[in-house]
């Protein structure tokens, strides 16, 4: 069982030609509200992957949807609170070529209770991965209670802040997903190789995936490098390709899969999140990749 504790946002996304520049006003050509946030994306994704997963989050009165839903993909979400305070979201401008641009009001995610942590790391349902992203408070008090509980903790750092280089006990961590831009502000490095060498290197005890957008992925243990390339699609929207990497790999380590596997799926399964608009909405389900004749063997 996976424990997700992150997230979940309302997002609001707009259309428009190219992503706005400083001082600039462009008009939307679109307006839609999805279901979103790191945590609700990546706990979706594992759920669609088939893994088994349970959320701890909080939301506001307006946002208990985002749990209805959650429960509707077969996630348990009775460790999702509701407060009284505005449930976070996201304003997002989607460009043509399908770039987006994100900001955060985090409102609700960052009400999370110690008590919330330790009632999902400390059940009866013991997880076998506690999933984090960088969305909500208590992020450094789930790396070390789960740690210190032999929990491997899976860690995905957005948005990447110096809190995350400086504070963090990131040698508690077990499994890192980074992208290019984030690899390349914790490693001091720019090139893939030398961004894996240097956060290795590091901390020797980790296994670290550094995605690469439609150049495709490495993932890396010690001296061990896997790598996988990009495939070729139409892309519509980038939103939630990351998230849907990171729940597709990491259910499919929960199911016994080894990581060569993990990464090729977890890649399938984002070059198709990419063709869809929308966070959440756009994440596949394992069924689609293997209608696709794509499940890698095993
Ligand atoms: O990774 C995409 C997500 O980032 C969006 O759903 C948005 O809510 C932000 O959390």
């Amino acid at each position: 069982m996976i424990l997700s504790f992150g997230s979940l946002n309302i997002d609001h996304v707009y259309n428009v030609k190219e992503i706005s520049v400083p001082g600039e006003t462009i008009a939307a050509i679109q307006y839609q509200v999805f279901s979103g946030g790191k945590g609700l994306n990546q706990a979706i994704a594992a759920a669609r992957a088939g893994g088994r997963v349970h959320q701890a989050g909080c939301v506001g009165p307006e946002g208990v949807w985002l749990r209805d839903l959650m429960a509707a993909e077969k996630v348990d979400v009775s460790l999702i609170d509701v407060l009284e305070v505005p449930t976070g979201h996201a304003i997002i401008q989607v460009s043509e070529a399908g770039e987006n641009s994100i900001i955060i009001f985090g409102g609700a995610n960052q009400a999370m209770a110690p008590l919330t942590l330790e009632q999902g790391i400390l059940s009866r349902h013991r997880p076998d991965f506690l999933l984090l992203q960088n969305e909500t408070n208590l992020v450094p008090d789930a790396i070390k209670l789960g740690a210190r509980q032999g929990i491997p903790v899976a860690f995905n750092p957005v948005p990447m802040d110096d809190r995350v280089m400086h504070e963090y006990p990131m040698q508690d961590v077990s499994l890192l997903f980074v992208n290019e831009i984030e690899g390349a502000l914790l490693a001091g490095e720019d090139q893939p190789d030398a961004i894996m060498d240097a956060i290795l290197g590091r901390f020797p005890a980790l296994a670290l995936i550094l995605t690469l957008g439609p150049a495709g992925a490495i993932y890396g243990k010690g001296d061990t490098r896997i790598r996988v390339t990009g495939q070729s699609v139409e892309v519509v929207d980038t939103t939630a390709a990351g998230d849907t990497f990171v729940g597709f790999f990491l259910a499919w380590l929960d199911q016994g899969h080894p990581p060569d596997q993990a990464l090729a799926l977890a890649n399938q399964a984002a070059a198709l999140c990419v063709t869809r608009p929308g966070a959440s909405p756009s994440i596949p389900f394992l069924s689609e990749i293997e209608r696709l004749g794509g499940e890698p063997a095993g």
